[in-house]
């Protein structure tokens, strides 16, 4: 799987739920794409699939959101408010290192504080349909790329 093409927020979800299910602690999940594009819906699918019953929100004033009832720890990052710097001060990359699968809305304003490895996963918008997006999935790494074997399965 290089990229899928999806027509609903459901669609979406599902694919996140799918993910869900293969995660791991530890495992680091990133997700980017614009503003609307769908990140936290695939959150939403993701957090289901592993018995988070609690609605996920976007953490905006937070930044980060633990969520401890599902199969494994959800630590759900959304780092918009972080676009003019800061996040190395924060230490939210402690997380990564926790017992639990890390998602990270906008990563790409935390780029320094990375690990090597990682499944990036973009979502975008590519034709005047409304609901549809395109979900491309980039492992670094063969943990992530045996993840994305395992999705596509
Ligand atoms: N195929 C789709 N996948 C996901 N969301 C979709 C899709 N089609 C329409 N939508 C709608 O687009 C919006 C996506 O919102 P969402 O909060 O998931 O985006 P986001 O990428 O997290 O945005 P933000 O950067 O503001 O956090 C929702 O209103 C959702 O219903
Ligand atoms: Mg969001």
């Amino acid at each position: 799987m290089k990229a899928v093409t999806v027509t609903s927020p459901e669609q979406t979800m599902q694919l996140g739920a799918k993910l869900g299910q293969l995660v791991q602690p530890g495992d680091l999940i990133l997700l980017d794409g614009d503003l609307g594009a769908g990140k936290t819906t695939f959150s939403k699918g993701l957090a289901k699939s592993l018995g988070i019953e609690k609605t996920i929100k976007s953490p905006t004033f937070t930044l980060v959101r633990e969520y401890q009832e599902g199969r494994i720890p959800l630590y759900h990052m959304d780092i918009y408010r972080l676009e003019d710097g800061g996040a190395e001060d924060l230490g939210l990359d402690e997380y990564f290192d926790g017992d639990g699968v890390s998602v990270v809305e906008w990563s790409e304003f935390m780029q320094a504080l990375l690990p090597d490895n990682y499944l990036r996963i973009t979502l975008s918008r590519t034709t005047d349909q409304d609901e549809t997006r395109t979900i491309k999935f980039e492992p670094n790494g063969t943990h992530y790329q045996k993840l994305v074997d395992k999705l596509e399965g």
